[in-house]
């Protein structure tokens, strides 16, 4: 009997660990690498800054609703770094079709965020793993 107890309860606890581990939280370390959604506001904010000033791309962002650019760029960086947030802009592929942005424009958009990350003293480790999560998005931006 005692021996059949002991089995009970190292199963038992075996099974709450096992579901411990599954209900850990998600991954937000980025995020707070990134001072959360304000950190983020002002990378955006900075970024679009340095897009005025960029003869390789301003074009592009001609007219735009910058409020609006500026508050769903914020959300889909918060919600793909981990954060609380979500993204309720347009589909990524849809808001770009009609642009036919080349290479050296999406590179130059990736350059703008570094230094506009750089600004903000983001841990260089913290803005390899932002553009990691960015970089899949580059056939729906550039329409290969
Ligand atoms: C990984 C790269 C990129 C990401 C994650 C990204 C993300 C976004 C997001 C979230 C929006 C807002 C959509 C909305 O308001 O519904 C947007 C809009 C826009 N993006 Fe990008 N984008 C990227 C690359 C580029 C590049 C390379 C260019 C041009 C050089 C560009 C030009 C624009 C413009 C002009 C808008 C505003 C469109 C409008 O409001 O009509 N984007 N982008």
């Amino acid at each position: 009997m005692k021996t059949y107890t002991a089995a009970l309860i190292i199963a038992m606890s075996l099974v709450i660990g096992g579901c411990q581990s599954f209900q850990s939280q998600p991954d937000n370390s980025l995020y707070l690498q990134l001072g959360q959604r304000d950190g983020i506001a002002n990378v955006v904010e900075d970024m679009l800054y340095l897009i005025v000033d960029d003869e390789r791309i301003n074009h592009q962002f001609k007219g735009i609703n910058v409020a609006q650019f500026h508050r769903n760029l914020t959300d889909q960086l918060c919600e793909l770094s981990g954060g609380p947030c979500q993204y309720s802009g347009r589909d990524i592929r849809e808001a770009h079709a009609a642009m036919g942005i080349t290479n050296t424009q999406f590179n130059a958009l990736a350059e703008n965020l570094i230094l506009a990350m750089e600004a903000n003293q983001i841990p260089t480790t913290a803005q390899n793993r932002l553009i990691k999560q960015l970089l899949p998005m580059y056939s729906d931006i550039r329409h290969l």
